[in-house]
């Protein structure tokens, strides 16, 4: 059970005091009546606004193709991001629409949005290993020593204190390669690759745990189940 005016704030309708304003104004209803109570308590639900029910109340999930140039952070200073995308009602929610780990803004590929921040812990933590496919077109040819280097979890980057995991490449052609990893380090395909060498020229994510982009384009998005990673 949660407050009306709350309610209507947080899943981006409006702010709250036009939330309240909506309210009085009888554009809300609770199974079906109208009430000018903006603190009454009712199942998410039980509401419609102007006789719609709620926009995903329970939370959202989105597979996003992210295009090579907008970037993940919130911060505008940042540039154009990711958020753009999205309808401006989902921009509007609180708890935030973000992003379950980052891509930068030179990648592309299958990046997760959601508001479900106990997802985003737990598919960001290393202890999950959830594995993510990448494909990296290098400007360097690349040997099959990098697959037993990469593949022996000692490769330890500058700046960090632990080798990175055990890493799965697999080389497609001279100059480009899939490269599975279990952890989602800061630049950390591109640095890997660097330090052998291979500057990546274009990196693209083809896979996070078992999602795949299918036929969505750059820039287009998709619901997923909320359930879509069971605990
Ligand atoms: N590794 C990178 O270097 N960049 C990304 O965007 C993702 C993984």
């Amino acid at each position: 059970m949660r407050r009306l005016d709350q309610l209507l704030a947080n899943l981006g309708y409006c702010s709250r005091r036009e939330a309240r304003a909506w309210i009085q104004a009888g554009r809300v209803t609770v199974r079906g009546r109208a009430t000018d109570d903006f603190g009454a308590k009712a199942d998410p639900a039980d509401v419609r606004v102007d006789g719609e029910p709620l926009d995903h109340p329970a939370g959202l999930l989105l597979l996003v193709h992210k295009p090579v140039g907008l970037v993940c952070s919130h911060d505008e200073r940042e540039g154009p991001n990711v958020y753009s995308l999205l309808p401006p009602r989902w921009r509007a929610r609180n708890p935030q629409v973000t992003s379950i780990g980052r891509l930068d803004k030179d990648t592309s590929g299958l990046l997760l949005l959601t508001d479900q921040s106990a997802l985003v812990h737990r598919l960001t933590s290393p202890k999950h290993k959830v594995p993510k496919v990448y494909r990296a077109t290098v400007n360097a040819d690349l040997t099959p020593a990098l697959v037993t280097l990469f593949a022996g979890g000692t490769l330890q980057l500058k700046n960090e204190k632990a080798p990175c995991a055990p890493a799965e490449l697999k080389i497609i052609s001279p100059r480009e390669a899939e490269l599975t990893l279990t952890e989602g380090r800061y630049h950390q395909v591109r640095r890997m690759l660097a330090s052998q060498g291979a500057e990546v020229m274009a990196l693209h994510r083809a896979r996070f745990g078992p999602l795949e982009l299918g036929d969505l384009a750059p820039g287009q998005w998709r619901e997923l189940p909320l359930d879509t990673f069971p605990p």
